[in-house]
């Protein structure tokens, strides 16, 4: 028997012409001499009838069908007495002449639906059961249009398609690196890469002039709902480019996205946004622009208030900041604003102040500390009766982090995302350099091979502070969240030395780090630049997917462990030996 079509494919054009179909019994339901079975492929599920007055044979074969048995059928298409306006195929039902059996399942551990309750662990051990289900076919199969889509248009743009080695040395990224012991030089380890970005910019040197690839990083950190430890970048680089020409690529490929994958039209080009202004006015380097809501600064307002945490925090040299919530006053009771108050300390914040408009002032237990200076703060914020305002006096970071979480969670709470946007915008003129705090050391706000702007450059001379230099770097944001990122590179040994001292690299550590890099840029480096974007987190973003691991076909859980295979593993004691490795038994236990 050759198919004739997918079930979930099966239409009103085929009434009366016989088809033959194959896939799994979705349900089965035995009416007395009738069976009626959902058939269901890839593309969706089918009504089956089998008639016991009419076909006996296939109609107790029909009848000893079970969930998830493989069958095969032939029969033909009729139109339905009662058509189901719920289903892609409800108008139609395949009466069956012929049945067979494939293959008989065992009960499966979960109901295979749409919807389903079961735990995501479960479903992950499972996934090849879960995956049947119509909704991650769906991920699956938009996932599949857009990497369809990638390698079309960079094929057209005169890209080329090259790999890079997964069994590498170290590349930083920032995070930490997954690392594979080597059996023929014992103590010496290969590490995966975190991005292919060192062996992109080696391609330029070679004159690829324009690479993409679809690359498969790997990064040990702590995962979120928008980050796994094995993902993938679309992942590009373009000789002789300017930042404007590559985010114009950029523009078109998400153009063709958009339009070939969810048929929407998106307007080019993109929305700019300074560093600045983001983290001033949104609180965040990827900020969300589908609501307002803004941060405003007021510490030239309440530089004198008598409320001290207020003055006293100008006077120290640094911020207040406010935002406005538009009717917030009756939405959010005191219990609810000193949870908030209790969550932003994990961003150091000391305590959030607030006040509600009223008719007769503003009320809450700093309002009797606020005089004067109520109306030039109600006009900065456009704050209306029935308003919340919540102040946050601190430095820059803490402030924008504060506010800037709770901007955006606000704004869920009180629905204020209109959830059909697809607002995309660039971040450009980032800081070069940004403090770590957690490691007590400056670090590379992108990564150190990316360039200053030209003007900034006397900035990593003798006796300047590199630290205010900024970069040739953008990240492309959707609705909030960082899709993908890139930056014109250093193509100057001079330049890359210095950068890297900034860094903290002693000239050897740099040369042991990267020489490799350094002594390419001293052959002929031509100026270039690239992006790489998160082809999983993208995905997960056009498909409204809730979490990142629906999207990815065999996803590790939020703790590292792939539960369909039980990754990680332990090894037995003669691979140990033959990496020349030792396992402290106590901690493998743990
Ligand atoms: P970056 O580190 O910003 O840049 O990574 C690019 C994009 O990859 C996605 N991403 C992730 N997705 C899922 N899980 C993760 N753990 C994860 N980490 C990052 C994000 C991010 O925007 N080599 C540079 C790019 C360049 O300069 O060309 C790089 O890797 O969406
Ligand atoms: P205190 O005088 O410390 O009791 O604080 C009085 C009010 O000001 C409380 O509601 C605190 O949450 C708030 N508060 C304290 N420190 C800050 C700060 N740095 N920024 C904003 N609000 C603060």
């Amino acid at each position: 028997m050759k198919r004739t079509n997918y079930a979930g494919n099966t239409n009103e054009e085929m009434v009366g012409s016989t088809v033959v179909l194959k896939g799994w019994v979705a349900k089965q339901r035995n009416l007395g001499g009738l069976v009626f079975i959902d058939l269901r492929d890839r593309e969706g599920i089918v009504q089956l009838v089998f008639n016991e007055s009419e076909n006996k044979e296939a109609f107790e074969t029909a009848d000893q069908c079970r969930s998830e048995y493989v069958i095969e059928v032939s029969g033909k298409v009729r139109l339905r007495k009662d058509p189901n306006p719920e289903m892609k195929t409800g108008k139609v039902e395949v009466v069956v002449d012929t049945i067979n059996i494939l293959a008989k399942s065992q009960t499966p551990p979960f109901a295979i639906v749409d919807g389903v309750d079961a735990s995501e662990d479960l479903r992950m051990k499972y996934r090849y059961l879960d995956l049947r289900r119509p909704e991650m076919m769906r991920y699956l199969k938009i996932r599949s249009k857009v990497t369809s889509v990638v390698h079309h248009y960079y094929d057209q743009q005169g890209f080329m398609d090259v790999e890079t080695p997964d069994l590498t040395r170290s590349t930083p990224e920032g995070a930490r690196d997954y690392i594979v012991p080597s059996r023929v030089y014992p103590g010496h380890f290969y590490a995966l890469p975190q991005s292919p970005q060192l062996f992109k910019q080696l391609l330029m040197a070679a004159g690829v002039d324009k690479y993409y690839q679809l690359a498969r990083c790997f990064r040990d950190e702590d995962l979120r709902g928008d980050r796994q430890p094995e993902f993938t970048q679309i992942d590009t680089e373009m000789s002789f480019a300017s930042a404007k020409d590559i985010q114009d690529v950029t523009e078109g490929l998400i153009k063709k996205i958009m339009k070939d994958v969810l048929d929407v039209d998106v307007k080019t080009p993109f929305p700019r946004m300074e560093w600045q202004e983001a983290m001033d006015r949104y609180g965040s380097d990827k900020p969300d622009t589908r609501f307002g809501m803004l941060i405003t600064d007021v510490s030239d307002i309440v530089k004198d208030s008598p409320f001290k945490v207020f003055s006293g925090t100008v006077k120290d040299g640094k911020l207040v900041r406010a935002i406005c919530v538009p009717g917030g006053a009756d939405h959010y009771s005191r219990k609810q604003i000193s949870k908030f108050e209790d969550y932003i300390k994990r961003f150091h914040a000391k305590g959030l102040a607030w006040v509600k408009v009223t008719e007769d002032g503003y009320s809450g237990p700093i309002a009797k500390f606020i005089g004067d200076e109520a109306t030039a703060l109600n006009e900065r914020l456009g704050a209306k009766v029935g308003d919340l305002l919540l102040f946050v006096a601190d430095s820059f970071h803490v402030v924008c982090d504060s506010l800037g979480w709770l901007r955006e969670t606000i704004a869920n709470e009180m629905g204020m995302i209109d959830s059909s946007k697809w607002n995309y915008l660039w971040v450009v003129n980032w800081p070069m350099f940004e403090y770590d705090e957690g490691r007590g050391r400056w670090i590379a706000a992108h990564h150190p091979f990316t360039m200053l702007n030209e003007e900034d450059l006397h900035y990593l001379e003798d006796g300047e502070d590199p630290h205010k230099a900024h970069a040739q770097s953008y990240d492309i944001i959707l609705n909030g969240n960082e899709i993908g990122g890139g930056s014109i590179r250093i193509h100057r040994p001079d330049v890359q030395e210095k950068v890297l001292k900034a860094l903290g690299f002693t000239k050897e550590r740099a040369e042991q780090n990267f020489g490799f890099l350094i002594h390419a840029l001293q052959m002929g480096m031509p100026p270039e630049g690239g992006l790489a974007f998160g082809l999983d987190r993208y995905v997960m973003l056009l498909a409204h997917a809730d979490n990142i691991r629906d999207v990815i076909p065999f996803p590790k859980n939020s703790k590292a462990v792939e539960p369909l295979t039980a990754a990680p593993g332990t090894v037995t004691d003669e691979q140990l030996a033959e990496l020349h490795l030792t396992v402290d038994d106590d901690k493998s236990d743990k």
